[in-house]
C-alpha cells in the first residue's frame, strides 16, 4: 500500500513537472514585458499617457526596456504591443487568417457580427473588394468631385468673416463635419440634403456615442440609446434599399453604379442566384461603414488646419501652389470646372501636406487584432487568444523612421514614398487597408484648395487631445478674412 502511494506521488510530481515544463517551453518566445497589477494590468498608465501631449510615451518607455515588441496587460487582457513596422505588416497582412479584429465589447455589440469591420474570411474579402473597387473607381471620383466642391462651398458660404472691429470665430472641428457627413451619406446611399439627411445625422450622432461606453444594455444607458438609434437608421436604410431593388428589377437597363447600396445589391459573385447578399446584411453594413468614415475625415481636415497654422512656411507654399492652379484654370476658361485629377495630380505639395498631416495626426493610433492560434512573427510568439496592438503612432513618430519626427515637415515627402511603405500606415494595411483611402485624399485636397484660395485665417491657441480619440480641445477656433482673388 505504502509502495503504491509512493509510485502515485512520483507520477504526480512528474506529470506536474512535465505540464509546467511544456507551458514554460510554450511561453518561450513571448515578448518581454510586464503584466502590471492584478486585473488592472497596466491600464491606468496606458490611459494616462493618452491624456498627455505625447501619447506614445507608454510605448516608448517599454520599447526602451523590452524592445520594439513587448507584452503588457490592458483591462485584464494580455496584449502584445508591436511598434515594429515589419511585425505590424505581418499582422495586418494576416496570411492564413490567424488574426481577427478585436474591438471592445460595446463596439462589438453595436456593430453586429456581419459588419465589414468584424467579419472574416471569404465573405470579408468579397465585401472589402466590392466596396474598395467602387470607392477607388475613377467614375466615382469624377462624379463625387463636384459634390465635394459644392459641400465645401456651401459650408464656407455660412462662415462669418472677421472685419475691422468685428471678430467672428469659426470652429473648424464642427464646421468640417458639415462637409464630410453629407459626402459620406451620398457615397454610401445617395441621400442628398433634406429631411432624410438631417434624420440620419441626428441618429448617427446618438449611435456613435455608444462606441466608447460601458457595455451595459439596460434602458437609459448610452449603449441602449445607441442601439435604438441604430434601429431607427436601419429602418430608413432598409426602405431605401427595398425601393432601389424594386426600381432595379423594373428597369431593363442597369445603368451606372451610383453608391455602395448599388454595389452590394448588384453582387452576383457567389452563384447564379439573383442576389447573393441578404437585404439586412446590406443595410447593416451601410450603417457600419459610416463609422470608419465619419470621425476620421473631419479630424484630418481639422488637424491639417492646426498644423498649417503652426507652420507658416508650409502654409505659404500651399497657398502659392493652389493659387497657381486656380489662375491656370481661370486662364483656360475652365474656372470652376476642376476634375479629380486636378486635385490629385496637379498639387504635389498639397499631397505632401496631406501625408504629413496623416502621419502626425495618427487619427487611428493603433489597430487591434486577436490571434486564433499560436503564431511566431520575427521570432516573437503570439499565443492563441492574445490581443495584438499594432501601434501605428509609434512607427510614425519614431526618430529612426522620420528625422525630427515631431516637426511638421511636408517637404520630407519629396523623398519618401507613400505607397508600399511599412513606416507610413495611417490607413492601415493588408487585408483591411482602408477602402476610403483615395476618397479621403481627394476630399482633403478639395477642402484645402478652396480654403487657402478663399481665405486667410488667424488661429486661436488650441491643443490636440489624444484620448479617447484625437480631437482639438477647443474645436480649433479661427477667424477668417476673404482673399480678393486676382
Ligand atoms: C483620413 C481618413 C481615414 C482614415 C485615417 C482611415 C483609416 C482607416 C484604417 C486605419 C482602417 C483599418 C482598420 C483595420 O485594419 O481594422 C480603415 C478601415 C476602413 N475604412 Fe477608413 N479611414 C479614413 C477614411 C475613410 C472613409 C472616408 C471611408 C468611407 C467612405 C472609410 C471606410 C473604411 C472601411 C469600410 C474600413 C473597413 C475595411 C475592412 O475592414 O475591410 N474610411 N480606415
Amino acid at each position: 500500500m505504502e509502495w503504491n502511494i509512493g509510485v502515485w506521488v512520483v507520477v504526480g510530481v512528474v506529470v506536474v513537472w512535465w505540464v509546467l515544463w511544456k507551458e514554460n517551453k510554450k511561453k518561450c518566445g513571448i515578448p518581454k514585458g510586464s503584466s502590471g497589477w492584478p486585473l488592472l494590468g497596466e491600464t491606468l498608465e496606458f490611459i494616462a499617457s493618452g491624456y498627455t501631449s505625447t501619447p506614445v510615451s507608454f510605448m516608448d518607455k517599454r520599447k526602451s526596456l523590452y524592445g520594439k515588441v513587448f507584452r503588457t496587460s490592458i483591462l485584464g487582457t494580455p496584449v502584445i504591443v508591436s511598434t515594429d513596422p515589419d511585425v505590424n505588416k505581418a499582422v495586418l497582412q494576416n496570411q492564413g487568417n490567424i488574426f481577427i479584429p478585436a474591438y471592445p465589447k460595446s463596439i462589438q455589440e453595436l456593430m453586429g457580427k456581419h459588419s465589414i469591420l468584424q467579419m472574416n474570411g471569404n465573405l470579408h474579402r468579397k465585401v472589402h473588394a466590392l466596396i474598395g473597387g467602387f470607392l477607388r473607381s475613377p467614375q466615382l471620383k469624377a462624379r463625387i468631385t463636384k459634390e465635394i466642391e459644392n459641400s465645401v462651398k456651401h459650408c464656407f458660404s455660412n462662415w462669418k468673416i472677421t472685419t475691422a472691429g468685428h471678430s467672428h470665430l469659426i470652429y473648424v472641428q464642427d464646421e468640417v463635419k458639415k462637409i464630410t457627413f453629407p459626402i459620406l451619406v451620398k457615397v454610401l446611399m445617395s441621400v442628398g440634403p433634406g429631411e432624410d439627411l438631417d434624420f440620419l445625422k441626428k441618429e448617427f450622432e446618438e449611435f456613435i456615442k455608444g462606441l466608447i461606453c460601458l457595455p451595459i444594455k439596460l434602458p437609459g444607458t448610452t449603449l441602449h440609446k445607441s442601439l435604438k438609434a441604430k434601429e431607427k437608421m436601419l429602418k430608413m436604410v432598409q426602405k431605401i434599399i427595398t425601393e432601389r431593388k424594386m426600381l432595379m428589377e423594373k428597369a431593363d437597363e442597369k445603368g451606372a453604379v451610383i453608391d455602395a447600396v448599388d454595389v452590394l445589391l448588384r453582387d452576383r459573385s457567389d452563384s447564379d442566384a439573383k442576389q447573393s447578399l441578404p437585404l439586412d446584411f446590406i443595410s447593416g453594413n451601410i450603417i457600419e461603414m459610416m463609422i470608419p468614415g465619419e470621425e476620421t475625415m473631419p479630424t484630418a481636415m481639422t488637424l491639417a488646419v492646426k498644423f498649417l497654422s503652426d507652420c507658416p512656411v508650409a502654409l505659404n507654399k500651399l497657398v502659392e501652389e493652389n493659387m497657381e492652379l486656380m489662375i491656370k484654370k481661370q486662364k483656360t476658361d475652365s474656372f470652376d470646372d476642376y476634375s479629380w485629377t486636378d486635385y490629385m495630380s496637379s498639387l504635389p505639395f498639397t499631397q505632401h501636406v496631406i501625408s504629413e498631416t496623416l502621419r502626425m495626426a495618427n487619427i487611428i493610433n493603433a489597430i487591434w487584432r486577436k490571434s486564433v492560434q499560436d503564431v511566431k512573427i520575427k521570432g516573437y510568439l503570439i499565443p492563441k487568444g492574445w490581443c495584438v496592438m499594432t501601434s501605428l503612432t509609434s512607427v510614425h513618430m519614431d526618430e529612426k523612421n522620420y528625422e525630427n519626427s515631431y516637426q511638421f515637415d511636408p517637404w520630407r515627402w519629396e523623398k519618401i514614398p507613400v505607397v508600399n511603405n511599412n513606416c507610413f500606415t495611417p490607413f492601415g494595411g493588408g487585408q483591411r487597408l482602408c477602402p476610403g483611402l483615395e476618397l479621403s485624399r481627394l476630399e482633403l485636397s478639395i477642402f484645402l484648395h478652396h480654403l487657402v484660395t478663399s481665405y486667410r485665417w488667424v488661429a486661436e491657441k488650441d491643443e490636440i487631445v489624444y484620448f479617447p480619440t484625437v480631437k482639438m480641445k477647443r474645436k480649433m477656433p479661427i477667424s477668417v478674412t476673404p482673399i480678393s482673388n486676382p
